[in-house]
């Protein structure tokens, strides 16, 4: 019943954009941060930031040399999936995820902005020199923690830590404010600056559809609350919208 109302409001909508968070990618195998098994339950928010990084290098990249390791043996969901099709239908203009796993990407997105980066990807803190991620992982293997450039600096995800500036919220803002609905998948929305984007579509009269396992701050002011798993959801709205049922 939830993706078919989703459904009909969708295709009220001219500019309609997803706006994912972990919750899409859980089914991938990657944890969420803040579901009954997230992330931040086992481990401090700090080991992610800014901070962490500079204080402690080493123990920064132990904890996120294993994050790293899950995305190479992730690949996309159907929720992923889901969300590339309404792309191809021509329903959703653009996804904005606060996700770095890059598996937008690879379900075939074409055009998404990634809020808080790709860890798909590094580069050196120092001379900004690029390496890739599977790179960094095999000079941790082989002992060398923290990963150093040849010029000596320390090397580090391409992603927003905690305590940086999210350059890409120019961006997602100005397709918040060009669109007239917005689809939230798997997100608690508790993050700032990111869940400003969802609250802009509907500040300015657009549409809200939540889709995500458990409660959001937002789910007062959305126009459509729909509990379940992204995976599901997105599954039976993309047969709705492609009027296979
Ligand atoms: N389907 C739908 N919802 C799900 C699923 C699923 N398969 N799995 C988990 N969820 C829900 C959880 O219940 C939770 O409410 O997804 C939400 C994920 O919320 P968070 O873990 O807070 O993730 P997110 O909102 O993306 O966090 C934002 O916080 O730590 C930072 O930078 C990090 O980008 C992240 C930001």
């Amino acid at each position: 019943m939830g993706a078919e109302n989703a459904a009909v409001i969708l295709r009220s909508a001219s500019k309609a954009i997803a706006f994912t968070g972990a919750g899409i990618s859980t089914a991938s195998g990657i944890p969420d941060f803040r579901g009954p098994k997230g992330l931040w339950k086992t481990y401090p928010e700090e080991f992610a930031s800014i901070n962490y990084l500079s204080d402690d290098p080493r123990g920064f990249w132990e904890f996120y040399s294993t994050r790293m390791g899950s995305i190479f043996t992730a690949a996309p969901n159907l929720g992923h999936l889901a969300l590339a099709d309404l792309e191809r239908l021509g329903i959703i203009k653009v996804v904005i995820t606060q996700n770095i796993d890059g598996l937008h990407g690879l379900a075939g997105s074409r055009n998404v902005i990634e809020l808080h980066g790709n860890m798909r990807r590094c580069y050196c803190s120092k001379c900004g020199a690029p390496y890739s991620s599977s790179e960094v992982l095999r000079m941790i293997g082989s002992g060398t923690n923290p990963p150093l450039c040849t010029c000596g600096g320390v090397i580090r995800p391409d992603v927003v830590l905690f305590g940086e500036e999210v350059k890409m919220m120019p961006k997602a803002i100005s397709a918040a404010n060009s669109s007239d609905c917005v689809l939230v998948v798997g997100s608690s929305l508790t993050v700032s600056p990111a869940n400003s984007i969802p609250y802009l579509v509907k500040q300015h009269g657009g549409r809200l559809i939540i889709v995500n396992e458990e409660r959001t701050p937002f789910d007062e002011i959305a126009d459509l609350v729909i509990g379940g798993a992204a995976e599901d959801v997105l599954g039976e709205l993309v047969a709705f919208m492609a009027n296979r049922v």
